[in-house]
């Protein structure tokens, strides 16, 4: 695996890649890497490509510069994973190679970038924007992979890329679950025993609720009762919506592409997710971390 940390490693190491693949696929991160980021590594490397991972802890996505302090930072265990993962190189700019002195340009972001996860933390998407398109233009990959785990941050990935044209192909990720249906999170290794007892609550009453939206109860009514359901299980709800899975408007009911979405703070832990709400009444297949173990396995056999 190339591990580039300059502008120039970086050129060297794309182009090693590209020499033996038909195409490049980028997959960004901030690190404290976990088996859902082996995901993405695994998803691109079934779509064909050479597969190049960033890390870089982005000052500009934190409103809270303690929260950006406190960001776990494990360079040689991430390291470690994506190798193991048959990444095929890895870009690890510095503050300076995003943000230099002169720096005076930003993404500014709107449409699926409002509300939700917008109003939450004041200025995230536009950090995360920025960062995204400058990795694009350092990286020039074919097609760049995100987790749909953050489905509002891959909406707004996708119209940042169609709105400026950047030419990179979007590709949004399944998310990994514990067998118990816990979205796999850098933030579940703060969750107390009860609390991470209680954590896949959260994704079951999505489900009960997507199911019976789907089968057209009320929406208001049923999303009530779903916050009622977590919040008499210990959840601070901060929203439980039914969304444009698009545009990420608010909808009354299920159509074409409709998608639940939930933020719950368990004791200190914001825990996110989202489920299929469409009227096509097919659900979404729970990825588990046994099929993750059973691809990686695949993958070191060579048969896959
Ligand atoms: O999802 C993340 O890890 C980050 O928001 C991203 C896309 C790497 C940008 O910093």
């Amino acid at each position: 695996m190339h591990v580039a940390r300059t502008r120039q490693e970086l050129a060297r190491a794309t182009c090693y890649v590209r020499q033996s693949h038909p195409s490049l696929v980028l997959v960004p991160t901030m690190g404290a890497l976990h088996a859902g980021h082996v995901s993405l590594v695994a998803h691109a490397r079934e779509i064909g490509g050479g597969v190049i991972a960033s890390i870089f802890v982005n000052p500009t996505q934190f409103s809270d510069s303690g929260d950006f302090n406190r960001y776990p930072r494990d360079e040689a265990g991430d390291l470690a994973l994506l190798a193991q993962a048959g990444c095929d190189a890895v870009w690890l700019p510095q503050v300076t190679d995003m943000y230099d002195d002169a720096n005076a340009t930003a993404v500014d972001v709107a449409g699926p970038a409002l509300g939700w996860e917008g109003d939450a933390r004041p200025g995230h998407f536009r950090g995360v924007a920025t960062v995204v398109a400058k990795l694009f233009g350092q990286v020039r990959p074919d097609i760049a992979c995100f987790g749909e785990k953050d489905w509002q941050q891959l909406q707004v990935i996708r119209r940042v890329e169609r709105d400026l044209a950047l030419n990179v192909r979007i590709a949004g990720v399944p998310t990994l679950r514990e067998s118990d249906g816990l979205a796999l999170s850098s933030r579940n290794r703060f969750l107390t025993q009860a609390e991470r007892r209680a954590a896949p609550l959260l994704y079951a009453t999505m489900l009960a609720a997507a199911r019976d939206i789907k089968a057209a109860a009320a929406v208001d009514d049923r999303l009530g009762a779903a916050r009622h359901t977590l919040a008499a299980s210990g959840f601070a709800v901060d929203y439980l919506a039914l969304v444009d899975g698009e545009t990420m408007s608010g909808v009354s009911q299920a159509g074409p592409g409709t998608r639940l979405i939930a933020a719950a703070r368990l004791g200190s832990v914001r825990l996110l997710d989202n489920v299929a709400a469409d009227e096509s009444g097919t659900t979404q297949p729970k990825l588990t971390l046994d099929d993750q173990a059973a691809r990686q396995s695949r993958h070191r056999s060579g048969s896959g």
